[in-house]
Formats: C-alpha cells, sequence, structure tokens
C-alpha cells in the first residue's frame, strides 16, 4: 500500500454522494477517490464529475480489477452488499460497507469469511455509533454505570416517512422495510452499548395497509405505492441468550403523534438510559434523578465513520463495527421476518 489510500466506491447514489465520498475527500491528501463504479453509467459519470474522481466504471469487477484499490466503500442498494463486498474483499481492499450488513445473514456469514480469507478488514454503515450520544452510552455501559442491562426498547418509528426515491419500498432489492432499513440502525446501537450480547430467539409481526394504498399525505413525496411491496411496521421482542430483552418498533408510516422517533432505552440493575438526548436515570440517595448531559461535540458519525476506517487501513485503531456482530445481527433481522411470516416465535 502507498503512503496514499487508493479508494473505489461501489454505487454513486445518495449516501456515497452525500457521505462516503465527502468523508473521504475530508481526509485530504491522505486519500485519493481513484474510481467510482455504478450500473447506471451515467451516474457514475455525474458522480465523477462532481467530486473531480479519475476512473469511471459501469461494473465492479473491472473497477476492481483495473484499479486493485486498497479500499471500497460498498454504497448500493441491499441485495448486492454482500456480492460486492465478497468480490472488493478478494480483491485485496478493505471494504466498509453500507448498512445493513446484507439480506441475510447466510451472506453476513459470507461476508465475514471472505474478509477472514483475505486478511482484510470489514466493517459496516453505522454511523451513530459514532455520535456523541451513543459514545456516551457505551462508555457508560463499559464503565459499569447501568449495571446489568436487562430490558429495553428500540424505536425507530415515522409517521409518514417512505421513501419515494430509490429503491427502499422493494423488497426483493433491500430484503425488507423499515426494519432493515431505519430500524437496524437503532437495533444496532443498543446491541453495541449491551456489549453485543448472542441472540436466542425472536417475536416479530410487520404489518403492510398504508403503503401499498394511493399515497394521502406524503411530505417526502408521493411513492409508488403499486410497487410497495415491503412493511409499513414491525414490532418485535427479541430475547438474549443473558436472559436480556429488547422490545422493538419500527415503522415508515403509521398513524402515530411524532412525525419520526429514533431512540434506544436501556434499563440496567444501577441506572437506565435514553440515548436522544443522552440521559441517564438512576435513584441517588433515596432520590429519583434524571441526567443530561450539558455539552456535547457537534460531530457528524458519516465523516467520522470513514476517518474511522481510514485509522484502521493504517493499523491505527480497531474496527468499532465487527463482522462477528454483523451476523448477529442479521440473524436477528432476518429472524424476524421470518417469524412474522411464521405467525409464531423462532429460535435464532
Ligand atoms: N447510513 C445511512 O444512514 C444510510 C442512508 C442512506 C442509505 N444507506 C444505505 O446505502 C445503500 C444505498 O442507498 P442510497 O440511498 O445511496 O441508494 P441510491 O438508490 O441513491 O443509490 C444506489 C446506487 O447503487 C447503484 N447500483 C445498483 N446496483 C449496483 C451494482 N450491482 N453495482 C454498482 N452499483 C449499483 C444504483 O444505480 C444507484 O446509483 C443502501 O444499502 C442503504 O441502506 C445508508
Amino acid at each position: 500500500m502507498s503512503d496514499r489510500l487508493r479508494v473505489g466506491i461501489i454505487g454513486a447514489g445518495g449516501i456515497a454522494n452525500g457521505a462516503h465520498i465527502p468523508g473521504w475527500k475530508d481526509l485530504g491528501d491522505a486519500v485519493e477517490v481513484v474510481a467510482v463504479a455504478d450500473v447506471a453509467k451515467a451516474t457514475a459519470e455525474r458522480t465523477a464529475a462532481q467530486h473531480g474522481i479519475p476512473g469511471v466504471y459501469e461494473s465492479y469487477e473491472e473497477m476492481l480489477q483495473r484499479e486493485r484499490p486498497d479500499a471500497v466503500s460498498v454504497c448500493t442498494p441491499n441485495k448486492f452488499h454482500a456480492p460486492a463486498a465478497i468480490a472488493a474483499l478478494a480483491a485485496g481492499a478493505h471494504v466498509i460497507c453500507e448498512k445493513p450488513p446484507a439480506m441475510l445473514a447466510d451472506e453476513a456469514r459470507a461476508m465475514a469469511a471472505a474478509a477472514e480469507r483475505a486478511g482484510r478488514l470489514l466493517t459496516f454503515g453505522f454511523m451513530y455509533r459514532f455520535s456523541p450520544e451513543v459514545t456516551a452510552a457505551k462508555r457508560y455501559a463499559e464503565a459499569g454505570a447501568f449495571g446489568e442491562i436487562y430490558t429495553g426498547r428500540v424505536t425507530a418509528m415515522r409517521r409518514r416517512g417512505i421513501p419515494s426515491w430509490g429503491v427502499f419500498t422493494n423488497r426483493e432489492l433491500q430484503g425488507g422495510g423499515p426494519l432493515i432499513d431505519i430500524g437496524v440502525h437503532m437495533l444496532d446501537s443498543a446491541l453495541y452499548v449491551m456489549g453485543y450480547p448472542e441472540p436466542e430467539g425472536v417475536l416479530g409481526a410487520t404489518h403492510t395497509k398504508l403503503g401499498d394504498r394511493e399515497p394521502g399525505v406524503a411530505p417526502w413525496g408521493p411513492w409508488n405505492h403499486r410497487n410497495y411491496t415491503v412493511e409499513d411496521v414491525c414490532t418485535a421482542l427479541i430475547r438474549f441468550q443473558n436472559g436480556a430483552a429488547l422490545l422493538l418498533e419500527t415503522s415508515f408510516i403509521a398513524n402515530i403523534e411524532p412525525m419520526e422517533e429514533l431512540n434506544v432505552r436501556l434499563s440496567g440493575t444501577k441506572a437506565g438510559v435514553k440515548f436522544f438526548p443522552f440521559s441517564v436515570f438512576r435513584e441517588e440517595n433515596g432520590t429519583l434523578v434524571n441526567q443530561e448531559a450539558a455539552w456535547q461535540p457537534e460531530s457528524s458519525g458519516y465523516r467520522a465513520e470513514i476517518a474511522h476506517f481510514a485509522r484502521c487501513v493504517r493499523g491505527e485503531a480497531e474496527l468499532v463495527s465487527t463482522p462477528a456482530e454483523a451476523v448477529k445481527l442479521q440473524r436477528i433481522i432476518e429472524g424476524i421476518y421470518r417469524s412474522a411470516e411464521r405467525g409464531q416465535s423462532v429460535s435464532i
């Protein structure tokens, strides 16, 4: 590897342009984004022109072969995460793959095995882990401030938040709806703070009652309800081998009060925590107290995640989000969808 990190981008849509490329560019001379690949050639060309990226490809296989990048951002729809990441790892690149890791647990396992085989790093775009709030919660947990965390609630609810762009409502390309798209962020953050306990079983339910109807109020633009093949809402109970349990609720569209609520609440034997805004709840000197951070740094989780990954590639830091965790997360998500389909709880 030369002094400069040579980076390739696979998939040149919203997250590549809005987060990954700016994140890599932020690192200045230490990094060069050498090429971008997108099945839509015009999209790749537009992105390359906008960011001054020299290499433009329709096929990521060709990009990997010709450019041999040191690191690759995988920013495609979920269906292509596993094949693109595995190809990049096999071509000798370290990979940061957007969330969710994949659509299925077996894909996440294959990605982890590919990283192991290639001796390369594989991590995922869980940028909430780099937020001041989740970072604070993790520090408190590691300091033992919460005691044993045994129960909690994971919320990623939107009242009217069906994306009218991209392929977020296409189950075949994404693997599901709000659970795999936004629920996955909050679930990952909760598990991170809990120390990623081993999951045991889940009971899940999904409902599609509104998204497949003619749109009414659509603050994010009218979506294509005829091609709406994902759940509106997912409700689940997740049990872990250590006895802990999490309740999860997530929606793209539901008749609820807030327009959007993304949050995690965890309860431990010594204290509880809410992530946003970061708050700690405990009993102290005979009084129930709520504690909040007086100040937290402003930070972009997206930029921080790329900067951290670059440091990991240089051997200056350890991955925060690992392939082994991704497999556990994907087992839970797949288990919830399987449970919802079967109408009964499943072991995972
Ligand atoms: N971390 C976050 O908060 C966050 C936010 C948005 C999206 N994402 C994730 O990023 C990924 C992409 O989302 P997006 O919003 O950028 O979608 P998008 O639709 O804007 O872009 C996806 C791009 O991938 C291209 N593509 C499709 N198949 C490809 C293939 N086989 N090879 C190369 N390119 C291919 C498409 O042509 C498109 O340009 C998804 O997995 C999504 O979950 C994460």
